[in-house]
């Protein structure tokens, strides 16, 4: 009887725990506020400013990874990931104080300096993993994206805005392995359940070759910079 009891809290109590690990993409609130509302793109500009100390006025993050690159990132997962870190739903205690409300401004700067991240060339020099397109590693990297991944982030790593599927092609390297490995390993709480599930059973050799697959997958040269030196004119 009393195990019975123990064991009903016990289930109850992982059964919350699922629950807030896995506040997936609740919506609501301040993203479906930010997705609606008609940015401005000069106070857009005005707030980028805060962000461009860490991820560079390009918006290209850096290729050692600290700083994602968020040029070419969809509206939507921008919008997404800023409110979750603002929600204190994705940690990210470098960037919160500044991502804060005090700090830029309600669910109008979000969609304002995210019409403004959007309009940036992506780096044509991104990070990439350290196997070239010759190497048994990248062909193994390439079978394990076909199997596990293509049905989300798409055959060519775009992901999908309208299901809030972030894009992989461009970012760096290290910075996706970090990314990776927090999501397999559940440190990522706004992390979609269903890729968790997916990648659980990776070894850390399959998550860094898959991960460099993704990291030498082409970006549309009009996406791009047209060079690696492009200094963004605004922040000049
Ligand atoms: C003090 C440095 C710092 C500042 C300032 C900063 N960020 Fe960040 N940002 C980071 C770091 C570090 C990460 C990655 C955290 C991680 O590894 O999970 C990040 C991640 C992000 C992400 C998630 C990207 C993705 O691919 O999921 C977005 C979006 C973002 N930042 C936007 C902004 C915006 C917009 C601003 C300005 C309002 C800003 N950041 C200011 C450090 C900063
Ligand atoms: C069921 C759909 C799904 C599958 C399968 C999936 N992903 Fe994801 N992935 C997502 C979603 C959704 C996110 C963003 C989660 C969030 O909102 O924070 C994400 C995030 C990521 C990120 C972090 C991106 C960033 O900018 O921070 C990487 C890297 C990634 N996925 C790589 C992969 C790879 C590689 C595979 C295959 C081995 C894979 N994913 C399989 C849905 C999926």
């Amino acid at each position: 009887m009393k195990t019975f009891a123990i064991r009903t809290v016990a289930v109850a109590a992982a059964a919350m725990l699922a629950g807030t690990a896995h506040a997936w993409n609740e919506g609501g609130g301040e993203q479906d506020e930010a997705l609606s509302l008609t940015p401005d793109m000069e106070n857009g500009m005005d707030v980028y400013e805060v962000c461009s100390a860490c991820h560079l006025p390009e918006g290209w993050g850096q290729t050692e990874g600290t700083f994602p690159q968020l040029a070419g990132q969809h509206r939507a997962v921008l919008i997404k990931q800023l409110s979750d870190i603002r929600a204190l739903n994705r940690d990210n205690p470098t960037m919160y104080p500044f991502a804060l409300p005090e700090s830029i401004g309600d669910a109008q700067a979000l969609a304002d300096v995210v019409a403004y991240i959007e309009k940036l060339p992506m780096n044509p020099e991104w990070g990439k993993g350290p196997w070239g397109p010759d190497t048994p590693e990248y062909a193994q990297g390439e079978k394990l994206f076909k199997d596990n991944c293509v049905k989300c982030h798409g055959p060519d790593g775009m992901g999908d805005p309208e299901k809030f599927y972030p894009r992989i092609n461009g970012q760096h390297y290290k910075y996706m392995l970090r990314q990776f490995e927090w999501i397999r390993d559940g440190k990522r709480r706004n992390a979609n359940p269903d890729m968790v599930k997916q990648i659980k059973s990776f070894t850390d050799k399959d998550m860094q070759m898959v991960i460099n697959y993704v990291s030498w997958h082409p970006v549309p040269k009009d996406q791009l910079a047209e060079s690696a030196d492009w200094k963004n004119p605004d922040f000049e």
